[in-house]
C-alpha cells in the first residue's frame, strides 16, 4: 500500500500542515469514524448469547474517547481508581466499569468498595483483602495456563507471568470466600496483548470456561483482550482474522452452555483494537545527517512522546509528508527516524525503507491510538502533546490541548 492516510482519507481533506499550523507538533491525531467503526465491531464479537465489550481504558483514557465507547454501547474495564475517575467524568455508569486491577492498596480497593465498582481480585491475598474490607461481591482472575502477546513483556498468562490465580489455588478461593461470605460473581483472564492468530486466545476460552465449571452460579465470565492490528499495513499485513475468530468461538461457547445449565454474561476487554487505528501522529523533521555512512532523520516525536518503539522494539509504519502529501513509496532509502530526546534508543524506526527524508517534512507515524499518549512522559522536560479529532463531518476539534511547561512547574 503507498499511502494508509490516504486509502482511509484519514484527514477527511484537511491538509495535515494546515493541522499544526493551529496545534503545533507533535501532535497525536485521531479519526472518530475508525474509532467508532471498531469500537462497534468489538461490541459484535458475540452475537448469540448475552455480552459485553469492555474497552480497557489504559491504551487511552482521552476522555472524549472514552465518551465515544459510550455511544457505541461498550461497557469499560479499569485497572487503577484514576482510570474509573475518568469514565466517571466521561459520563460510565458505575455498573458499567469493571475494575481489574493488581496488587491495590487497601485505600484504593475501598475506593470501589464503597462506589459500588464491579472488581477482580488478582490474588488469594487481594481476595482476603477485599473480604476483610467488608466487600459482598467480586470476581477473581483466573490465569489461564496459556498466554500470547507481540513480545515477553506483555505476556499475562501462562507460567511466567505476575498475573492471576493459578488452578491449583483454586480451592483456597472458595475458602477465603467461605470465611468473608464474599460471593465469588465473575471469574476473567487476559492472556497478553497483541496477538493475530485467535489461537491461544480460543485455547485459554476453553480451559477458563472448563474451570468455570467449578463455580456455582457465575453472574459472568471474562476471556480478556488482547486481538491484535496490522502494525505492517503499508506492507499489506492481514487485519486480525475476526470473522474466522467468533465462527470457531461459538460452538466453545455453545458447549459450555449446555454443561453449565445456564448462560452467564460474556465479556471481553480489548484496548488495541478499539483505538490503536484510530490515531496518528504528525512530528516535524527538524534534522537530518549521515552518521558512519547511516541516513538519520531526527523529528520532534521523542520517546517521551510514543515510547512502544524503544520500550518493546515495536514497530510503527511512517509515511513521509511534504507539503501535507504522502511522498510516493517507489523510490526507497535505507533510514533511521529518531526522536529529540537524550537517549541513544530514541529510535521511533530503525534502518526502515522510506521515501527519502528531508528536512521540513512531516513524519506521520501510523496506528498510535493505543498505548500512545496513553504512556507519554514528561521525559527531558518535554511537556506531552495535544491530541485532536478529526470529526465524522471533517471538522478538526481539539481533545487536549497541550501541556506547557508552566503546567510542569505547577508541581513544585
Ligand atoms: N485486560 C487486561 C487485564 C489487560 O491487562 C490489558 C492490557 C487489556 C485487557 C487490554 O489488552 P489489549 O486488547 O489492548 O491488547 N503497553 C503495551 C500493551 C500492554 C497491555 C497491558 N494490558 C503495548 O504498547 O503494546
Amino acid at each position: 500500500m503507498n499511502s494508509y492516510i490516504e486509502s482511509v482519507n484519514f484527514f477527511k481533506g484537511n491538509n495535515p500542515e494546515d493541522i499544526v499550523k493551529t496545534y503545533g507538533t507533535p501532535l497525536y491525531v485521531y479519526n472518530e469514524e475508525v474509532l467508532r467503526r471498531h469500537m462497534h465491531d468489538v461490541s459484535q464479537v458475540i452475537t448469540k448469547y448475552p455480552y459485553t465489550a469492555n474497552y480497557s481504558v489504559k491504551a487511552n483514557t482521552n476522555i472524549h474517547i472514552l465518551k465515544l465507547a459510550l455511544e457505541e454501547g461498550n461497557n469499560c474495564d479499569a485497572m487503577s481508581t484514576g482510570e474509573i475517575q475518568m469514565l466517571l467524568k466521561a459520563g460510565f455508569p458505575k455498573d458499567r466499569i469493571f475494575y481489574i486491577p493488581n496488587n491495590v492498596s487497601a485505600e484504593e480497593m475501598k475506593f470501589a468498595i464503597h462506589n459500588g465498582i464491579m472488581t477482580s481480585c488478582d490474588s488469594l491475598s487481594q481476595l482476603e483483602l477485599f473480604g476483610s474490607l467488608k466487600g459482598t461481591k467480586c470476581a477473581v482472575r483466573i490465569n489461564p495456563g496459556v498466554g500470547a502477546g507481540h513480545c515477553e513483556k506483555v505476556v499475562t498468562g501462562g507460567k511466567k507471568t505476575k498475573f492471576g490465580i493459578a488452578e491449583e489455588d483454586i480451592p483456597q478461593i472458595f475458602e477465603i470466600a467461605k470465611k468473608y461470605n464474599v460471593k465469588i460473581a465473575g471469574i476473567n483472564q487476559h492472556i497478553g496483548s497483541c496477538f493475530m492468530d485467535p489461537q491461544p486466545y480460543l485455547d485459554a476460552v476453553t480451559n477458563l470456561l472448563r474451570i468455570a465449571l467449578q463455580f456455582e452460579d457465575l453472574e459472568f465470565i471474562d476471556f480478556g483482550g488482547g486481538y491484535g492490528i496490522p502494525y505492517h499495513k503499508l506492507d499489506d499485513e492481514k487485519p486480525f482474522p475476526m470473522e474466522d475468530f467468533k465462527k470457531k468461538l461459538e460452538p466453545i461457547l455453545d458447549d459450555f452452555v449446555a454443561k453449565y445449565g445456564k448462560t452467564p454474561l460474556f465479556k471481553s476487554e480489548p484496548g488495541r483494537f478499539c483505538v490503536a487505528e484510530g490515531s496518528v501522529i504528525l512530528g516535524r523533521v527538524h534534522a537530518v545527517k549521515q552518521n558512519a555512512g547511516k541516513k538519520y532523520a531526527g523529528t520532534d516525536i521523542g520517546m517521551n512522546v510514543l515510547v512502544r518503539p524503544s520500550m518493546y522494539d515495536s514497530h510503527h509504519d511512517v509515511e513521509v509528508l511534504r507539503n501535507g502529501k504522502p511522498v510516493s513509496r517507489d523510490h526507497l532509502v535505507e533510514q533511521t527516524v529518531t526522536g529529540n530526546i537524550c537517549e541513544s534508543g530514541d529510535i521511533l524506526a530503525k534502518d526502515r525503507l522510506l521515501p527519502e527524508i528531508k528536512e521540513g517534512d512531516l513524519a506521520c507515524l501510523l496506528d498510535t491510538g493505543a498505548y500512545g499518549w496513553s504512556m507519554c512522559s514528561t521525559y527531558n522536560s518535554r511537556p506531552r502533546p495535544a491530541e485532536v479529532m478529526i470529526c465524522k463531518d471533517g471538522t478538526v476539534k481539539q481533545i487536549r490541548r497541550r501541556e506547557t511547561i508552566e503546567d510542569l512547574m505547577m508541581l513544585f
